[in-house]
């Protein structure tokens, strides 16, 4: 099982995301040096009802080097029928999410709810082995549901005894959501404690943040989320390439993440209108990438900050995070305009992102 030996490390694995971890993001990520890539959540009982929309989640592209899909189910026969979907349909592991923090999810007893049920989640996983056959089966977990509950050591080696092949931890709670940052420790101290290897995650946004991560953790891999979504070039930085994060530089990424999504999604009007949202939803991140500071250091964009120094009028532009602007910024890169901040229109600072979605043109 090479993808095994892979998440031993040190793998750059792109984070599943929804919306985030669509097929052409992923497939920009990769293009720019993510060694793993996963899918999108998909809710398995969604895939025995057949919904079209969920199937189009598990979809690997023919040139996804290594590409996992992510499961939510609750009891063991969803779970090994999903596994065996999963493996028939061509990925190369099946993981099983144990962070979903959201309510929606977790009342319904998927996602992180499971956090609570480590005997439960030993059965999952064996029942998910079953299902998967040759294909390995990984589990991602967050450190608890609460910071008064901080079992992750206990529901990795329920993960671990039901026959997990590895494991991805989040070094947060569930309670915790974003509000602090990942204990990296506490990620290093499951490591530690597993036969099976372990990959990292939370709060990687620059190649020091992987080195840090590594020395403080001891684990080699890191999964990228927000980082990747603010700064998909996060996975070159990570592997020496030169970056061009200059706002001209940026622009060539977007563009072709566009061009990307334009080959998935299809060229004609149908095409491009189903792309469409994901543009303007990328801007939303794309516009909080805030360049290293003089000083060389940086400012943390997981949080949402206020970018206070552009340097130029065009990087103004990238920065700004009203969603007409972003509606603006969508229909140039799609149409393959030029971008220049002399022609945004001056009431696109007050527009909805739906007063200027004007239909999409070549
Ligand atoms: C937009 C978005 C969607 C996410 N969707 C999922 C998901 O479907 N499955 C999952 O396991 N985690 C999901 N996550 C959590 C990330 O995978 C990751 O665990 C978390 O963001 C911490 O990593 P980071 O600090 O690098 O962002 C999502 C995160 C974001 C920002």
């Amino acid at each position: 099982m090479a993808i095994l030996s892979l998440l031993a490390g040190p793998a750059l694995v792109m984070a599943p995301m929804t919306k985030g971890s669509n097929l052409p993001y992923r497939r920009l990520c990769q293009a720019l040096g993510a060694t793993v890539t996963m899918s999108e959540m998909a809710v398995v009982r969604s895939l025995q009802h057949r919904k079209r929309s969920e199937f189009a989640l598990i979809q690997r592209a023919p040139d996804e080097r290594c590409f996992g899909v992510q499961l939510a189910g609750r009891t063991a026969d969803e779970l090994r029928w999903g596994a065996e979907l999963v493996a028939s349909r061509g990925a190369d592991f099946v993981d099983l999410n144990l962070g979903c923090p959201i309510d929606e999810f977790t009342r319904r007893g998927l996602g992180a709810a499971l956090l609570r049920k480590p005997r439960r989640v030993r059965d999952l996983v064996a029942a998910m082995k079953q299902g998967a056959g040759a294909i390995p089966v990984t589990v991602k977990i967050r450190l608890g549901w609460s910071e008064d509950d901080r079992n992750a050591l206990d529901v990795a080696r329920a993960a671990e005894d039901g026959g997990a092949d590895a494991l991805t931890v989040h070094g947060r709670t569930r309670s915790a959501r974003y509000r602090h940052a990942a204990d990296w420790q506490a990620i290093g101290e499951v490591a530690a404690a597993l036969r099976i290897p372990v990959v990292g995650n939370g709060d990687v946004l620059f190649p020091e943040d992987i080195e840090r991560f590594r020395a403080i953790s001891g684990v080699q891999s890191v999964m990228i989320a927000r980082g990747a979504l603010i700064k998909p070039w996060i996975f070159a930085e990570a592997t020496g390439q030169p970056v061009d994060d200059s706002p001209e530089g940026r622009l060539a990424v977007y563009r072709r993440y566009v061009a990307l999504a334009r080959e998935h999604f299809g060229d004609d009007e149908r095409g491009l209108t189903r792309l469409r949202p994901f543009v303007v939803w990328h801007l939303g991140f794309w516009c909080r990438f805030v360049p290293r500071l003089e000083d060389g250091t940086y400012v943390p964009m997981q949080e949402r900050a206020q970018f206070l120094a552009p340097r130029t009028p065009l990087e103004a532009l990238l920065a700004r995070p009203e969603p007409g602007v972003h509606a603006w910024l969508a229909t140039r890169l799609i149409a393959g305009d030029e971008i220049g901040p002399d022609d945004l229109p001056d009431d696109a600072e007050t527009a909805t992102a739906n007063d200027l979605a004007e239909a999409p043109s070549g």
